[in-house]
C-alpha cells in the first residue's frame, strides 16, 4: 500500500487535486466500513499526499452521512499525520466576505446525530479539545494562504458546525452571531474530534461562499450562490495546497504542538480490564 504523511480532505467542489502526479487509487477497508470514496495517493510538488473527497466524487453523501470514523481511520492507516481539511462555509460577520478564506481557531458543536468518538463498548476516553485545531498546521496554512497576495485571508475565528443538510433559519443565524460565532458550516465536526483522538495534526481551510441568511442587504445563502463562489475558492485552495505541502515537516518530533500525544494526557477507563 502506498503511504503519505499528508492528507487532504476535500469539501464541496474539491473532488480531485489538480497537479497531483504518480496517482494511485486505494480502496481502504476499516473497522468502521468504507471511507467516503477511494483515496488517491500521489505527489504534489514531489511530496506524497493522500486525497479524499469528503462527500464522495459527485457529492453523494450529505454531511450527516459522511463516514467520518472510516475517513480518519483510513487516512491514518496510510501513514497520514497531518490533515488539511478544506470546507465551504457561510460568513456570520460583515468583514468576512464571500470568496475570502478563513483559518479558524475555534469550533462550536451544533450537530445532533453524529458519532463523535472512536471509543465505545466499555472503553471511555476523555481527550482535551480546548484548542480543536493544530496550531502548527494552522500557522503554516495561514502563512501560505497569505503568500498568494490576491486573496483575503482571516486569521482565527469560531466555526459553528450545524447538522444540516438544510441551511439555518434567520433566528438561528442571528443567535450564532450574538454568541460570537464567525463562520458556519456542516462538516468540521466530528472530523476535528476524531482527528484529535487519532492523534493527527488537523487544520481547516474554510472557503467562504455566502453570508448565510442574517444579512439585511446581501443575498441569502442558496445552492446557486454556494456553487458560484465555490469555483473561485477551490482554485485558491489548490494554489495554497501546492505551496503548503513542501513546508510541512516530515517528522512531528520537531514541532511544538502535542497533537501526536493527545491520548497520553487523556483519561482512559476500560470496563474490560
Ligand atoms: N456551507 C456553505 N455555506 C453555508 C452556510 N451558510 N451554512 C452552513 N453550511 C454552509
Amino acid at each position: 500500500m502506498p503511504q503519505a504523511t499528508i492528507g487532504v480532505i476535500g469539501g464541496s467542489g474539491l473532488y480531485r487535486m489538480e497537479g497531483m502526479t504518480d496517482l494511485e487509487e486505494v480502496a481502504v477497508e476499516t473497522p468502521f466500513g468504507a471511507p467516503s470514496d477511494v483515496i488517491t495517493i500521489g505527489k504534489l510538488e514531489g511530496v506524497p499526499v493522500a486525497f479524499l473527497p469528503r462527500h464522495g466524487r459527485g457529492h453523494r453523501l450529505s454531511p450527516t452521512e459522511i463516514p467520518v470514523r472510516a475517513n480518519i481511520w483510513a487516512l491514518k492507516s496510510l501513514g497520514v499525520q497531518w490533515v488539511i481539511s478544506v470546507s465551504a462555509v457561510g460568513s456570520l460577520r460583515e468583514h468576512i466576505a464571500p470568496r475570502d478564506l478563513v483559518v479558524p481557531d475555534q469550533l462550536f458543536d451544533r450537530t445532533k446525530s453524529r458519532v463523535n468518538s472512536f471509543f465505545e463498548g466499555g472503553l471511555v476516553v476523555h481527550c482535551t479539545f480546548a484548542e480543536p485545531f493544530c496550531p502548527t498546521l494552522s500557522r503554516l496554512l495561514l502563512e501560505t494562504a497569505r503568500e498568494l497576495g490576491d486573496v483575503r485571508v482571516h486569521e482565527g475565528g469560531t466555526y459553528v458546525c450545524i447538522e444540516g443538510p438544510l441551511f439555518s433559519t434567520k433566528a438561528e443565524s442571528l443567535a450564532y452571531r450574538s454568541w460570537g460565532m464567525d463562520i458556519i458550516g456542516m462538516t468540521a465536526l466530528p472530523e476535528a474530534k476524531l482527528a484529535r483522538e487519532a492523534e493527527l495534526c488537523y487544520a481547516t481551510l474554510a472557503c467562504v461562499t455566502d453570508y448565510d441568511c442574517w444579512h439585511e442587504s446581501e443575498e441569502s445563502v442558496s445552492v446557486e450562490l454556494v456553487v458560484q463562489n465555490l469555483n473561485a475558492n477551490v482554485t485558491n485552495a489548490q494554489r495554497i495546497l501546492r505551496r503548503l505541502v513542501s513546508k510541512i515537516p516530515a517528522d512531528r518530533s520537531t514541532v511544538s504542538c502535542d497533537c501526536s500525544q493527545a491520548l497520553a494526557s487523556a483519561i482512559i477507563t476500560d470496563r474490560a480490564v
